[in-house]
């Protein structure tokens, strides 16, 4: 029978990768598929699991049959060197030592901005419901922790109501949501890898009172400019990016 998920390792020297592939398989509940050390990965796509995670080399990568997905801290990097105009950053005024909650984790580059920022005193926790995104994501930043200077990030795997209800009231500076976009726009193969991954829910009313109660200063979400979410939700647009699919909106704590 074919799973969705399984882990194996790349199919040359697989016997290093072995052992750590495994243990990361029963940690995640995932099955652990032993790689011959001949054919294509593609052999097994469709027939023992439609997505595997794969370890080799120094990183994991998220393959299926439409490509493959693996963490980077590339487009991060460039935001890192313009840090101080940041949206991001500009929108959450943050500084070292404070704490972040990135109820959106996705492939990370929000949060080691923010994790950049805030500076080894202060603190990220970014969740991210998942399980192959947060997979790929937590042992990329794990393997290779991409800027000096940075705060921890405390990588959870879960939904960002459930870990915001296990936090105390004004525990955080600010709250970061950057949910799927209802109607997204064309983008990139790995973008479109992403996406088919991704957990669309739309951010809802109760998760942003959550974090509305958790956040001392700021929760700022990231919207589509063609969607509906910040309507339904009561946001209003500051629309001070010039990237112009990107809306955004600021509201302070409840
Ligand atoms: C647009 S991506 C975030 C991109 C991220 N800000 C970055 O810089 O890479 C949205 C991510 O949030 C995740 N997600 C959506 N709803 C969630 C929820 N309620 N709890 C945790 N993660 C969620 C999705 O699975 C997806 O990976």
């Amino acid at each position: 029978m074919t799973v969705p998920l399984a882990v194996t390792v790349t199919a040359k020297q697989p016997g290093r990768y072995n052992s750590t592939a495994k243990a990361k398989a029963e940690e995640w509940g995932v099955p652990f598929f032993p790689r011959p050390e001949k054919g294509p990965l593609s052999d097994f796509i469709g027939v023992v699991a439609e997505a595997f995670l794969v370890l080799g080399g120094e990183r994991w990568t998220l393959h299926d049959a439409k490509g493959e997905l693996y963490f980077s801290p590339g487009s991060a990097a460039l935001r890192v060197r313009r840090l101080f105009d940041d949206v991001l950053v500009r929108l959450c005024e943050l500084k070292a030592g404070d704490s972040v909650f990135d109820g959106t984790l996705g492939l990370g580059a929000d949060a080691l901005i923010c994790a950049r920022q805030v500076g080894p005193a202060g603190k990220v926790v970014a969740v991210e419901s998942s399980l192959p995104l947060y997979a790929l994501v937590s042992e990329g930043l794990r393997r290779a922790p991409p800027f000096p200077d940075s705060a921890i990030i405390d990588v959870r795997h879960g939904h960002s109501l459930a870990v915001l209800k296990t936090l105390e009231s004004r525990s955080v500076d600010c709250v970061v949501f950057d949910p799927m976009f209802d109607l997204p726009k064309s983008s990139s193969p790995s973008f479109d890898l992403l996406r088919t991954y991704a957990s669309h829910e739309p951010l809802d009313e109760a998760t942003l009172a959550e974090a509305r109660r958790v956040a001392k200063r700021w929760v700022v979400v990231k919207g589509g400019r063609y969607g509906r979410e910040f309507e339904r939700l009561g946001l209003t647009a500051l629309k001070l990016t010039r990237f112009k699919p990107l809306v955004w909106a600021r509201v302070g704590p409840s």
